[in-house]
């Protein structure tokens, strides 16, 4: 049998106090909207609609790249209500399982489950155990069999001493649900189309609901609040930490390590307490990160040491390279193996070959460095005249002294020697010492100056 997946997401999310619709609300550096979504395809549906209406555009819009049904919930009237706009085009032969776009944390294996436990025609609803169940609905349970939900603000205190809540994901058959759906009334404390007054309908109709009991209580959290989703983020990172983990990966405190994307390692990586990857990135075997680092987008080549405090953004290294403290790798920096790059460096869209070092207080941006180049201290090239940015070229095995400005478009030969503080503007050639200075001089009759009285 097909499925239909209906994710839930018109609400406003009014406990999260934000100008931003709740399922935009950040989670690992993802909207929480889009976990469901992956959450979605991972169990393989046909059909993946999304109810969507309070900040209905920035919503649509945050999704454009997902091939998926919108269906506009114009004014928010209940879940049951939001299920029913997806219904007109929701073939009736499907199966349909519902999720809801504030529960972002539910694993793949949970949904499997669900659906394989629910037949052609049958309900099935996923429950959990709850330690503290407030805010939820409770299930209702006589002689084992699931009766009916009852929502917090509906139930009375036999009920909420329940501690079986409702998930909010269920499944069932489209055309059943179709009907019941259309039976739904809003005569509750909230005034609004309960989509889990279905339960009690099937109940009703004879039909078997089964209340499948997941016993991990943070992959059914729904998120309505900032400590929700503070709560929900751990969770993630635990989960993506421990995957981690699992494949090889030391890290020196699994707690202080933040993963907003997606992180690949080769074996025996090890990572350093506040490290926070972005993007895609990816550690070849061996690779450290030490303490402090923001990576994004990168590929960092095996047996590389990143030392504390570095910025890495759009950038490749090779093997074996060290880089920073300190240092700020922009998007284009391409490191060859072997290559070091020291404190205060900030490298822009440049290719560096195996074996140079610019190790102090320098900046290298749009340029094409060698093989075997030394850079000395505080050597910047100077890329950008105001207008555009050129190119400076550095040929293999030269040498640049320290505190040389390099005024790009500019070409420094194989094995030339750069001295220190020179402005060069024009090519300097192969294999020869160039040098731009003013001759020193010595000024006999300076005075060292005194206190004004
Ligand atoms: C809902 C369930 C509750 C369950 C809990 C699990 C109902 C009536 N209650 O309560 O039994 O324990 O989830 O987290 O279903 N939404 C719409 N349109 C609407 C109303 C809500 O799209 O008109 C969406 C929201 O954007 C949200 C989801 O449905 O993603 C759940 O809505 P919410 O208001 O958070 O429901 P809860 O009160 O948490
Ligand atoms: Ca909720």
């Amino acid at each position: 049998m097909s499925t239909s997946i209906i994710i839930l997401a018109a609400g406003q999310g009014k406990r999260m106090n934000s100008a931003k619709p709740k399922v935009l609300q950040p989670l690992a550096g993802r909207p929480m909207l889009q976990h469901v979504i992956d959450i979605s395809r991972s169990v393989g549906a046909d059909d993946i609609c999304v109810v969507y209406g309070h900040g209905g555009d920035d919503v649509r819009a945050a999704f454009t790249h997902e091939d998926i049904r919108w269906a506009l919930q114009a004014e928010q009237n209940g879940t049951g209500h939001a299920v029913q706009q997806a219904m007109p085009e929701t073939p009736d032969g499907n199966h349909v399982l519902v999720l809801y776009g504030d529960g972002p944390l539910l694993r793949t294996s949970t949904l499997q489950n669900l659906l394989s436990s629910c037949g052609e025609n049958e309900v099935a609803l996923l429950t959990v155990e709850m330690d503290d169940p407030f805010g939820y609905g409770r299930i209702i349970r006589e002689n084992g069999a699931v009766m009916k939900s009852v929502e917090e603000k509906d139930a009375d205190d036999e009920q909420k001493a329940i501690k079986e809540i409702n998930t909010g994901v269920i499944c069932c058959s489209a055309d059943k649900l179709k009907a019941w759906l259309g039976d739904l009334n809003n005569d509750n404390s909230q005034g609004e189309y309960y989509l889990t007054d279905v339960v009690g309908m099937a109940v009703a109709d004879g039909i078997v609901v089964h209340g499948v009991i997941t016993d991990d209580q943070a992959e059914t959290m729904g998120i309505n609040d900032r400590r929700q989703l503070a709560e929900a983020e751990r969770a993630l990172q635990k989960r993506l930490v421990d995957q981690l983990m699992d494949q090889g990966v030391t890290f020196a405190d699994p707690d202080r390590v933040d993963i907003r994307g997606n992180l690949s390692c080769g074996t025996d990586v090890f990572i350093d307490v506040n490290a926070i990857f972005e993007g895609d990135v990816s550690l070849g075997d061996n690779v450290k990160v030490e303490s402090n680092n923001v990576i994004r987008d990168s590929q960092v080549g095996s047996g590389t040491l990143i030392r504390p405090n570095c910025h890495i953004d759009g950038a490749t290294t090779g093997s074996d390279c060290t880089i920073g403290p300190f240092a700020r790798l922009r998007p284009g920096a391409e490191l060859s193996n072997n290559v070091g790059i020291g404190n205060y460096v900030e490298i822009k869209k440049s290719t560096i070959a195996a074996g140079s070092k610019v190790n102090h207080l320098s900046y290298i941006g749009d340029s094409i460095v060698g093989r075997d180049v030394n850079i000395g201290a505080g050597t910047i090239t100077c890329n950008y005249d105001g207008l555009n940015k050129h190119q400076t070229i550095i040929g293999d095995g030269t040498f640049i002294g320290s505190g040389v400005e390099l005024v790009a478009p500019v070409e420094i030969g194989k094995g030339a020697t750069i001295g220190a503080g020179s402005t060069i503007s024009r090519p300097a050639p192969a294999g020869k010492l160039t040098l731009e200075r003013t001759k020193q001089v010595t000024v006999v009759s300076w005075k060292a100056p005194t206190k004004r009285k």
